[in-house]
């Protein structure tokens, strides 16, 4: 599939070419190539002198790239113009000098076959790319634009078996995003002679596990090799947002990024990383939904320090006009219910549960009745009128909101809001439609 990416930027724009190729898992997979686009259209095959320089550098970048002491990673010109040839390649970080030096010799062969004018190739363990344009200058402060780096999105056809997609997701873009930031700031020598710059591997406890790397060419500033990770990353997204494939590679010349629930590098990894916390859970009260019960959601975490807010500053408010109004403290409720309802009126939730009536009650329980309810903007509620409306309502709902910051805790159902008035506690929870709010609702509340 070939599809064209347009990027906008004014005069910068590119047009940039992106293959998304469906492949066996990395182990196997085949090399991606990318015609250079400045002269996939020129009539080089056949250039003597072009093909006599390329055949040069491809022996010496093998040669160079696996030299003891080199980095992986080389970069060569040979020939005069208009036949000189540049050329980079660049071995996976954790790759043997012979494995590297195998697999430069091998790109530079499929290479040439594809795109005999020049090419930005990559294999499992190298990258190479040559040309008959100089492009190293393109890491020069002045000439350098992320935005015009060329990139190739590959993705795996199989779908992996995970928990749920949205977290799998999560997990991807932890361990992506914690190889981008790893990478870019990382120089480690791998024995006592060779020094591997901007490279990362990475393991998350997943299930299932996730492995990843990232690299950048080691001629870049750390910068730059920020940038071009990150906007990898950003590609890589809209390639496994929403899916389950098992394994996603995204590739420029000067950086790349992969995952795979496969183990595809040597070595142990430099990240270990833990999974992601669940995500929050939509529909959290089920029969038996054990596990969910510790899915920790952010709004969850949000709700609750609302909440916490709220009562304390009901209780300010008591004790502020405890302390002002003297002779009015016989009932702290009392004083609450001049400031009328906290967040919903009573007439709003009147309206919403057909003034509580027979037809909407969902249930009643020890500590009161609950109703469902709609509110104006169409949204289901369940609305629970606390016994009690004497002096106990402000005990019932502080227990209430002790219980429910310990609910929303484990998210599994979500206060709205209240309203307290004229002596009467009133809560307003999001409503789940499977009914087994009930055990919360009316189960005891210690
Ligand atoms: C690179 O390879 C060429 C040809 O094999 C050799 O002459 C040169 O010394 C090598 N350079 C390095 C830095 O290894
Ligand atoms: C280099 O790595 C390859 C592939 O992992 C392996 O087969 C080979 O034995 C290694 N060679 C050396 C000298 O370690």
């Amino acid at each position: 599939m070939l599809a064209g990416y347009v990027y906008g930027g004014g005069i910068l724009a590119v047009v940039l070419a992106v293959v998304v190729v469906t492949l066996p898992p990395p182990a196997t997979a085949a090399p991606v190539a990318e015609c250079d686009p400045g002269v996939a259209n020129t009539n080089v095959t056949g250039n003597s002198a072009f093909d006599r320089n390329l055949g040069l550098l491809a022996a010496a970048l093998a040669a160079n790239a696996s030299a003891a002491g080199a980095p992986g990673f080389a970069v060569r010109t040979a020939g005069a113009a208009p036949d000189q040839v540049y050329a980079l390649a660049l071995c996976r970080g954790d790759v043997n000098a012979s494995a590297c030096r195998a697999c430069v010799a091998a790109a530079f062969v499929d290479a040439k076959s594809v795109c005999p004018g020049g090419i930005s190739l990559y294999e499992d363990a190298c990258l190479i790319r040559f040309t008959g344009q100089s492009f190293m200058d393109f890491l020069r402060p002045d000439k350098w634009q992320v935005s015009q780096m060329t990139w190739i999105p590959s993705q795996a056809s199989g779908i992996v078996k995970v928990p749920e997609v949205g977290w799998f997701n999560a997990a991807v873009a932890k361990i992506l995003a914690a190889l981008v930031e790893h990478a870019w700031a990382t120089t480690t020598g791998n024995n006592s002679t060779t020094t591997i710059k901007y490279f990362a591997t990475g393991e998350e406890s997943f299930n299932p596990k996730i492995y990843g790397f990232a690299q950048c060419v080691p001629a870049m500033s750390p910068e730059q090799c920020k940038e071009c990770l990150r906007s990898l990353h950003d590609n890589a997204k809209n390639v496994y947002m929403g899916n389950s494939l098992r394994w996603v590679g995204v590739y420029s010349v000067w950086c790349r990024l992969m995952y795979s629930v496969r183990p595809f590098y040597g070595g142990r990894a430099t990240l270990q990383l833990s999974p992601p916390p669940p995500p929050a859970v939509e529909t959290p009260v089920e029969a038996g939904a054990g596990k969910k019960k510790s899915a920790a959601g952010v709004a969850a975490g949000l709700a609750c320090s609302v909440l916490v807010l709220l009562i304390l500053a009901v209780f300010a408010f008591v004790r502020f006009k405890r302390r002002t109004k003297a002779v009015e403290a016989d009932h702290p409720l009392k004083k609450i219910t001049r400031a009328q309802c906290m967040i919903f009126d009573l007439p709003t939730l009147q309206e919403a549960t057909e003034n509580f009536s027979e037809n909407n009650k969902l249930g009643e329980g020890g500590f009161g009745s609950v109703y469902k309810g709609v509110l104006s903007d169409g949204q289901e509620v369940a609305v629970k009128k606390l016994l009690g409306t004497g002096g106990h309502g402000l005990d019932q709902l502080h227990n209430e909101v002790l219980l429910l910051a310990e609910l929303q805790h484990k998210n599994l159902v979500r206060l709205h809001g209240f309203c307290l008035h004229q002596g009467e506690t009133l809560l307003v929870y999001e409503y789940i439609k499977n009914g087994s709010l009930d055990n919360l609702l009316f189960g005891e509340m210690h």
